[in-house]
């Protein structure tokens, strides 16, 4: 039960944060419809305490899961978008590295810049720089005791062939070549399961600004292909994105060291959606004190689609893109259908039902979703009457605005949110 100093504190708090600066996992790679840090940092304060397990449903780029694990927390995210998880799995694990050693992040990425400059002056890559020949090694071994699944499981699961195919219709043909080198180049054992996935996660971050397709993320995910071809220094972007990633995972402040304070999982990661009636196939052994999410919105974005070129890159044919999206709930492509408002909020209580199994029975719940004024009352409206029949009654609701520069980003003209807070 929330006190009530705490709600006090929670009702005067300005929830537009609108001095919101980039939080780590959206910064490392461009996602659609995330939140700002704050909102999840600010609710695992209120709702949770130190070692106790936050789930998020709908994890997107991991911004919940990071906070938690930043604060202390044990963290479950899953998700049906790879691109999401790939992202979500990148940024914790390199908090984790970081919680562990300090220098370990900066160790993998100059690894990574290593490799990335031999390519460029298509030098022999030493297959293993002396002093730091360990460090994949020992990332992976403490990854794999803090984090499930485990590095090298997670990097199998990514491991198909890359459909350069379709990604031929975006990028010029000289940057595909680069991109073959280097993708050649760091599919290398030397660095380790995690460094592997660190590699896969700069070039699917770069692959956008490596197109030709330069209009805006809408065009991709609308299959716009671009009219001229211009090459790109794909491998400039790539050493940009290391100095950039690096600058930020330095910045993060890891306010309780996860992997230091606590023994055993600290983080779960489900690739998992909830439209399949299925069980997600990784889940934690412990029940989750709180629910922090923000659920897709109603005909808001595909996901699947602004990340395709991600998810060519991951081995994802046409088909099988198309197939993805048409799991996800609320997917825009599905708004054109008379009844998309109700399914969207029919499957985010059907969806709810089997998350809430995995609650603690005094746990609480939190979410992020639509104001009434979009026209989509009806998803706040049968999550507040589902919890209420399990006696879980709403106790807060919270207005924000979304601050501009989310709001362009983004299809809709939602310019409000309302954050629901419930609890035993
Ligand atoms: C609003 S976004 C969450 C963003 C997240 N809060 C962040 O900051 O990264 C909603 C997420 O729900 C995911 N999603 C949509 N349908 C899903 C389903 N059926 N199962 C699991 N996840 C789904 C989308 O892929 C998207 O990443």
């Amino acid at each position: 039960m929330i006190s009530a100093r705490i709600k006090r504190q929670l009702e005067t708090l300005d929830w537009d944060f609108s001095e919101h600066l980039q939080g780590t996992s959206k910064a490392i790679h461009w996602y659609p419809g995330t939140f700002p840090s704050e909102i999840p940092t600010t609710l695992i304060q209120a709702l949770s305490v130190k070692g106790e397990l936050v789930f998020d449903p709908y994890g997107g780029v991991g911004t919940t899961a990071l906070e938690a694990l930043r604060q202390g927390r044990k963290a479950w995210l899953v998700e049906a978008n790879p691109v999401g998880c790939l992202i979500a799995y990148t940024a914790c694990g390199l908090i984790l590295l970081k919680s562990q050693e300090e220098s370990i992040p900066s160790i993998l990425f100059e690894l990574l810049r290593t490799k990335i400059t031999a390519c460029i002056n298509s030098s022999e890559v030493p297959d293993r720089i002396a002093t730091d020949e360990h460090i994949p090694k020992i990332s992976d071994r403490f990854l794999t005791q803090t984090v499930e699944p485990s590095p090298a499981r997670f990097l199998r699961a990514q491991n198909r062939e890359i459909n350069w195919k379709s990604l031929e219709n975006w990028i010029a043909r000289e940057t595909i070549t680069d991109i073959r080198k280097l993708t050649d180049t760091l599919n290398s054992k030397s660095l380790g399961s995690f460094g592997q996935l660190l590699a896969l996660t700069m070039i699917s971050a770069v692959l956008r600004p490596a197109s030709s397709q330069t209009q805006s993320w809408g065009h991709i995910a609308d299959n716009v292909w671009p009219k001229k071809f211009e090459k790109k220094d794909f491998y400039k972007l790539c050493l940009n994105w290391l100095s950039r990633t690096e600058g930020i995972i330095k910045k993060t402040v890891i306010d309780n060291h996860p992997g230091k304070s606590q023994s055993g999982i600290v983080f779960w990661l489900s690739s998992h959606c909830w439209q399949k009636g299925k069980k997600p196939r990784v889940s934690p052994s412990v029940p989750a004190s709180v629910l922090i999410t923000s659920p897709p919105y109603a005909g808001a974005i595909d996901y699947t689609l602004s990340q395709r070129l991600s998810l060519y890159l991951l081995g994802y044919t046409e088909e099988e893109v198309k197939k993805l999206c048409g799991l996800e709930i609320g997917a825009r492509r599905k708004r054109f259908l008379a009844t998309s408002k109700n399914d969207w909020a029919n499957d985010l209580v059907e969806a709810l039902e089997q998350q809430a199994s995995y609650m603690s029975e005094d746990g609480s719940f939190a979410f992020v979703l639509p104001h009434k004024d979009s026209g989509r009352e009806i998803g706040p409206s049968n999550i507040e009457e589902f919890l209420d029949s399990k006696n879980c009654p709403k106790i807060m609701e919270i207005e924000r605005s979304i601050i501009q520069g989310r709001a362009r980003q983004s299809w809709t003209s939602i310019k409000k949110e309302i954050i629901q807070i419930y609890s035993y």
